[in-house]
């Protein structure tokens, strides 16, 4: 059987590094029977990779630069080399705060999935309809417009991860129903699929938590999930990734 993700998207968490080495230390004690990946602010990658060298977790970082690959002038940017230097072996690319607050569009993450994959970081792609799209029922459809941003890019199936994160379901206790989240995932496949990314695993991301974890396991259309406020504290990450063990 495939292994499945879990991975914690850190955001502007924790406020100090003692408190970032310290969650980072706890994921050394997690099964290796499952893909765990986190993804702490880009202020503490250095000294969380460095925890983390020798296990099986992946460090990974919360976006990139979109111009350069290298190094040059793009003040407040850190590059794809830079990130690779600290530890990190991927990357999110169109996480909906960033869709949203800094209006990322399909051509600049085109762009940044391009300089990611120069220094051979794996992309963490997120898609994910607003409210609004939902109770329009224009849910398959956006999914559609930003899986689009693949087409002509040189990317393989080992390279590239689909977090699934309704808009509406981060931070706010609400997730689809899972045969809403179980239809949409094939549809992303299938879509997948047809740009011969047929073998790319699909996350779920968006209130995932100890207590509802469970209703996400057991489906071959979800590889995993993608985890933001529960992957803070090891006592409610831990029982996540045991639960896809
Ligand atoms: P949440 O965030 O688990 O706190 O809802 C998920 C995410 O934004 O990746």
């Amino acid at each position: 059987m495939k292994k499945k993700y879990v991975i914690g998207n850190w955001k502007a968490n924790p406020s100090n590094s003692e408190q970032a080495r310290a969650l980072a230390k706890s994921l050394k004690e997690l099964t290796d029977k499952v893909n765990v990946g986190c993804v702490p602010s880009f202020v503490h990658v250095g000294v969380v990779a460095d925890i983390l060298a020798n296990s099986n977790v992946w460090v990974g970082v919360q976006d990139i630069c979109a111009f350069t690959a290298d190094t040059g002038a793009f003040t407040g940017d850190i590059s794809a080399e830079q990130a690779v230097d600290l530890g990190a072996r991927f990357v999110l690319i169109g996480h909906s705060e960033r869709r949203s607050y800094y209006k990322e569009s399909n051509a600049l993450l085109a762009k940044k999935i391009t300089q990611a994959l120069t220094k051979n970081l794996a992309i963490v792609l997120c898609v994910g309809e607003t409210k609004e799209q939902y109770e329009k029922k224009e849910t398959l459809a956006v999914l559609d417009e930003q899986l689009s941003v693949l087409a002509g890019l040189d990317i393989s199936s080992a390279h590239l991860v689909v977090a699934y994160e309704p808009v509406w379901a981060i931070g706010t206790g609400l997730t689809p129903t899972i045969d809403e989240i179980v239809e949409v995932h094939s549809h992303i496949k299938a879509n997948l699929t047809s740009q011969h990314l047929g073998d790319v695993c699909v996350l779920y991301g968006g209130s995932v938590n100890d207590k509802n974890v469970t209703e996400f396991v057991g489906f071959v259309e979800i590889d995993g999930v993608l985890v933001g406020g529960a992957s803070l504290k090891i006592e409610s990450f831990a029982p996540i990734v045991s639960a896809f063990a």
